[in-house]
């Protein structure tokens, strides 16, 4: 850990970070999917179990417990050699459950938090949530009560978010962007007919961090954030052009 920094083992990041996300803190990483939030999260989990000996958590709402374990073996990571170390631990749920547990203090939840000692949270996805409710005010309470339970255990936690174009208000309709306290972008441009990968950090409470955007790409081994995207305006809006 830098600087009592929750590091996430991607060099580049953490440099965008200042050094890494702050403890307790509950991070939004937001992104259309196949952007890589998951792999960033298992890998933010993994250096955490290996390297930090900071044990972690995934909580996934996916159906299809098999293809996490194959989409991390693709990127060169055994997630079961890693659990089987009792530094990680994979939880599949649905988010009613997992909401149930979080409130009462004596379910399985609870426990393996405390007994494993979970510093790190992931949630994939928190997007699961929005199909609970399509009342916005209870949307809202429902983020805030997942919120307190993460605060109350003390775990920092990255929670994962699903943007499509046509969906961009929607899924954040819950104001889920005002409770957590650091919001993580990934997105695809489009450049010259080639689709790159682009990094941002757009918030980060009581912490300075990078405003640049920064390419990063998927390889075995995890993600690699490598050059800002330099002499470029627009990226975020959809429409990159270099500016002359
Ligand atoms: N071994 C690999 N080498 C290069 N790229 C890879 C490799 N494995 C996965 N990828 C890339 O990672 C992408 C998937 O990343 P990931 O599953 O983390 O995205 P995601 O944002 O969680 O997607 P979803 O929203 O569907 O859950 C793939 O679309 C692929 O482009
Ligand atoms: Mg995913």
């Amino acid at each position: 850990m830098a600087d009592g920094r929750v590091t996430t083992g991607i060099k580049g990041f953490d440099e965008m970070l200042g050094g890494g996300f702050l403890p307790g803190s509950l991070v939004l990483v937001r992104g259309a999917p196949g952007t890589g939030k998951t792999s960033l999260a298992l890998q933010f989990l993994i250096h955490g179990a290996t390297a930090c000996d900071e044990p972690g958590l995934l909580i996934s709402f996916e159906e299809f417990p098999n293809s996490f374990y194959r989409d991390a073996e693709s990127l060169g990571w055994d997630l079961r050699a890693i659990e089987e170390s009792g530094r990680l631990h994979l939880m599949f749920t649905s988010p009613e459950v997992f909401l149930a547990s979080l409130e009462s203090p004596d379910s399985r939840l609870n426990h393996l938090i405390r007994e494993a000692g979970i510093q790190r949270l992931v949630l994939d996805s928190v997007s699961h949530f929005d199909r609970l409710t399509s009342d916005p005010q209870e949307l809202r309470h429902l983020y805030t009560s997942v919120a307190n339970g993460l605060r109350r255990e003390r775990v920092t936690a990255v929670l994962l978010g699903e943007e499509s174009r046509s969906m961009y208000s929607r899924a954040f309709k819950g104001g889920i962007s005002f409770i957590v306290d650091a919001i993580v972008m990934l997105r695809y441009v489009e450049i010259e007919s080639a689709m790159q990968r682009a990094i941002t950090v757009l918030k980060m409470r009581g912490s300075n961090h990078a405003k640049e955007i920064r390419r990063y790409e998927i390889r075995p081994g995890g993600i690699q954030v490598l050059d800002v995207f330099a002499g470029r305006a627009g990226l975020l809006s959809g429409s990159p052009h270099r500016i002359v």
